[in-house]
Formats: C-alpha cells, sequence, structure tokens
C-alpha cells in the first residue's frame, strides 16, 4: 500500500492552489495517494492562514489532536504550512515538538526534500523562506480537475495595508515569467480547461519583461484570450489602485475576460482608508469601476469589507453603508477587524466595543444579501452564458453550470458532452444559493 497523505487546508484560493500544487508535488515525488480519513494517513499537512481571528490558537489546539494519533501511530509525519507556519517558525517547534516538518507558503515546493530531511537524519525540518521564483520553477506540471482552473500569476503582496499580516506571511510581490503562465494555460487547454483565473494577492500590480516589452495584467488577458479552448478569463484578486486604464480598456476588446470584477474596497470613508493605508479614495474606486462600466454595463462588482477598523465611528461605517447602496454589490466577503500580531494597525487605539461591531457587521451583511438576492431575482426571465462545469451535486439527471457572476444554475441533462463548454441557459427560478434553468442553446 502506497504512502498516504491527508492535508487539510484552511483560509484563500491562494492556499488552495497551494495544496493542489504540494500534493501534485508529493505523487509526484513520493508516489504519495491522497485520503480523506485523517485516520489512514501517514502524512498530515496543514496548510493554514493567519488572516484573522484567533488563527495560532487554533492551529495549536488542532496539533494537540494530531498528536494523539501519532502517539498511536508514531511514524506518522506531521507538517505545518501556510502562513501561521511563517509566522510561528520556531514556536511551532517548541510548543508542539512532535511536529516534523515546518515550511512556508514560498517552501512548499521543498516539502518532499524536508520529509527526506526528517527521515534520514531524524531532524525537525523547517524552512519558511521566501524563494519564490524557486517556487514558480519547481512547479509540477499543471494538472486540471475540471473544466475550470486557477493559474497563479504573482505572489505575495508589497502594499502592506496596516491591518494585513500578508506581506509579512507570504513575502513581497514577486510576479511569474510571463513564458511559465503561457505555457501552463495551453496545457490546460490541452487538457480541456476552459475557464481560467488568474490567482495572486495583487494581480492588477502584475509586472514583467517579456522580449523587449513590458507585460501586464492586461497583456496576459489579451494573449492567453487567444489561446485555443480558452473561453472565460477571470481574476482575483485586484487592488483598486492598480485599476489602470489599460486594464479598464481590456474590457472592450476581450469577451472572454467576465462581466464580474472582485474589487475589495474595505470601507467607504476616506479617512478610514487612509488609516488602513489603502492609498485611494472613495472616488477613485466609484471612477475605476464607472469606466469599466462605460464598456460593460452589466458589470457585477464583489467586494471585501472590513466593520470596526480602529476609530471608524458610526459616520464612517455609515459612510460604507452608502457606497454599498450605491454600488450594490454582489456575492462579497465582510469581516469583523481583527487585530493581527506585528501589524501597524495593531497599535492604534480602537474604543468601538465588540457588540457594536457586531451590530454593524450585521446591518453590512444584511444589506449585502438584499443585493445578492435582488441581482439574483432580476436574472429569473433572462438568458445567461453559463460554462457547464458538471453534474448537479443533489440531482444527478440535472447538470450545474455557472454564470459570468459566478452563480450556480441547475438545469435538466441533456448532454454531458456539454461539460466544460458555453451553453445559454433560460434562467427560471432564483433559490438562495443557486439558480434553476433551461437550456436556451447550446454554443461552441
Ligand atoms: N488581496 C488579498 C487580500 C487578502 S485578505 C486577496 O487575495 O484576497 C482578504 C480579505 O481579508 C481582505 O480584503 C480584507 O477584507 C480581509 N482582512 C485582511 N486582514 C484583515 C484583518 N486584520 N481583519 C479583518 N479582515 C481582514
Ligand atoms: Fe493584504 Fe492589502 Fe496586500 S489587504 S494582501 S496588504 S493589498
Amino acid at each position: 500500500m502506497g504512502t498516504k497523505l491527508y492535508i487539510k487546508t484552511y483560509g484563500c484560493q491562494m492556499n488552495e492552489y497551494d495544496s493542489d500544487k504540494t500534493v501534485d508535488i508529493l505523487k509526484e515525488k513520493k508516489g504519495v495517494e491522497v485520503t480523506n480519513d485523517i485516520k489512514e494517513a501517514d502524512i498530515i499537512l496543514l496548510n493554514t492562514c493567519s488572516i484573522r481571528d484567533k488563527a495560532e490558537a487554533k492551529v495549536y489546539s488542532e496539533l494537540g489532536r494530531l498528536n494523539k494519533l501519532k502517539e498511536k501511530k508514531p511514524n506518522l509525519k506531521i507538517g505545518v504550512g501556510g502562513c501561521v507556519a511563517t509566522q510561528e517558525g520556531k514556536n511551532i517547534q517548541k510548543r508542539a515538538p512532535y511536529v516534523d516538518l515546518i515550511y512556508g507558503p514560498q517552501t512548499l515546493h521543498r516539502v518532499s526534500d524536508l520529509l527526506d530531511a526528517n527521515k534520514s537524519k531524524g531532524i525537525k525540518a523547517i524552512d519558511i523562506t521566501f524563494p519564490i521564483e524557486e517556487k514558480f520553477d519547481s512547479l509540477p506540471e499543471p494538472s486540471s480537475g475540471g473544466p475550470s482552473s486557477y493559474v497563479a500569476i504573482m505572489e505575495g503582496c508589497s502594499k502592506y495595508c496596516s491591518f494585513c499580516v500578508v506581506p509579512y506571511t507570504r513575502g513581497d510581490e514577486v510576479s511569474r515569467k510571463p513564458e511559465q503562465i503561457f505555457d501552463e494555460v495551453a496545457r490546460l487547454a490541452e487538457q480541456g480547461v476552459s475557464e481560467i483565473t488568474f490567482i495572486g494577492q495583487n494581480v492588477n500590480s502584475y509586472k514583467m519583461p517579456y522580449g523587449d516589452r513590458i507585460l501586464r495584467l492586461s497583456d496576459l488577458i489579451e494573449i492567453v484570450s487567444h489561446i485555443d479552448g480558452i473561453d472565460r478569463i477571470r481574476y482575483t484578486t485586484s487592488h483598486p489602485l492598480d485599476m489602470t486604464d489599460d486594464l479598464i480598456e481590456v474590457y472592450q476588446f476581450v469577451p472572454q475576460l467576465v462581466s464580474q470584477l472582485h474589487l475589495p474596497v474595505q470601507s467607504g470613508s476616506n479617512k478610514i482608508l487612509e488609516k488602513m493605508k489603502r492609498n485611494y479614495t472613495v472616488d477613485v474606486f466609484l471612477n475605476a469601476v464607472d469606466k469599466i462600466k462605460s464598456h460593460r454595463p452589466d458589470l457585477r462588482v464583489s467586494s471585501d469589507f472590513i466593520v470596526g477598523f480602529p476609530g471608524e465611528t458610526s459616520k464612517d461605517f455609515n459612510d460604507t453603508m452608502d457606497l454599498v447602496n450605491e454600488i450594490k454589490f454582489d456575492s462579497s466577503f465582510s469581516f469583523i477587524y481583527s487585530k493581527r500580531p506585528g501589524t501597524p494597525a495593531s497599535k492604534l487605539e480602537d474604543k468601538t466595543s465588540m457588540d457594536e461591531k457586531k451590530e454593524r457587521l450585521n446591518i453590512l451583511q444584511s444589506q449585502l444579501n438584499k443585493h445578492h438576492k435582488d441581482h439574483s431575482e432580476n436574472m429569473v426571465g433572462s438568458i445567461q452564458r453559463c460554462l457547464v462545469t458538471g453534474l448537479a451535486k443533489k440531482r444527478p439527471d440535472q447538470l450545474q453550470a455557472r454564470t459570468e457572476c459566478n452563480r450556480v444554475v441547475n438545469f435538466d441533462l441533456k448532454n454531458i458532452g456539454f461539460i466544460g463548454k458555453l451553453v445559454d441557459i433560460n434562467i427560471d427560478e432564483a433559490l438562495s444559493y443557486s439558480l434553476l434553468g433551461t437550456l436556451h442553446n447550446p454554443r461552441g
């Protein structure tokens, strides 16, 4: 029987991508098989996240549980990767000495070597450095798990928003070589992938030389739109400051680029944006959205919000609500500010009570939910171009597809040959988390 790997992933889409790559590397180098049953695992990896909450404490309590498994199975290898690993580093060795390997988001490609070092020398292998280019160079052959795939185009972040740990846990921003990106997209397209999502912490600050040109995100989008089989292009996450005119213009002439944009605004108050070191005003955000809408009137915008940032008054919060009502954001994320160790904002005085913050989050979330529901209901009766992603989760007689705004649409199964294809669907009904539709006419 082969070595069994159990990997638990917390946090953002970068972590999901990193976990997929870790699995691919360990399959290639160690012939591991992935298991969903933790009890039968020979290697357990936690790919951790430290963006909010008491992330460190949660990891230590999870490790405590894993130690019980290790007591029964001494050959079990336990590894901690991801952002908590970078942040805690050697502390993990001290507090959880049974952990065998500690690696960061930028050293996951060395996991196999770390396992070897641990085995042959019996050492606790630890590597939480930031060799980002080496990571990109040693990623395994891309493999698709369906018609839609992530493609990392950059790593890390150099924006240093005052509340955020990412620049410290993932390192400064590094863009990936264009050749590697084009190669990966082409290989995925050959495997039948028709939708790609460029991912990174801040994809719209992408910048890399290519021949005698400097390529930006707009160029990557334009170039991959010519790769055969690529019908849809998304990107996430982007920063309002980097919504440059070239990127806005690309909406005009690349139809594969979806009319959906995730653009985290965080707050609708200029005073709070300044304290957050976001380096833009609400007007800059509105202006970028307006300009894209001049090319794509049907653009849907989703966002991230933080409520209860230190110094946020009820007037500041009301400014956020005004912005929410003006843009009518689609599927968005909202969080109560969480003090992160080592960040500049952690030193700011914070007088707002937790009850008040929870109240603000409730008000914000119910309005965001209302807009989400309104958008879904407004789609009833329309024809939406959707990418067929597979069989419906609960009804094997139905297929599942996704709209440009990424809503799930279930429709009666006509032909599984539609999987991976774009089809037009009449939207008949809006449910809370999905839509129901009927095939209009097959495309592609
Ligand atoms: N560009 C990144 C943003 C990373 S964090 C990306 O890839 O998504 C995702 C979201 O978490 C941020 O947009 C912000 O809204 C939220 N967030 C980050 N740090 C936070 C903190 N200290 N407290 C609360 N929310 C936070
Ligand atoms: Fe974090 Fe701001 Fe970068 S939210 S990931 S420091 S853009």
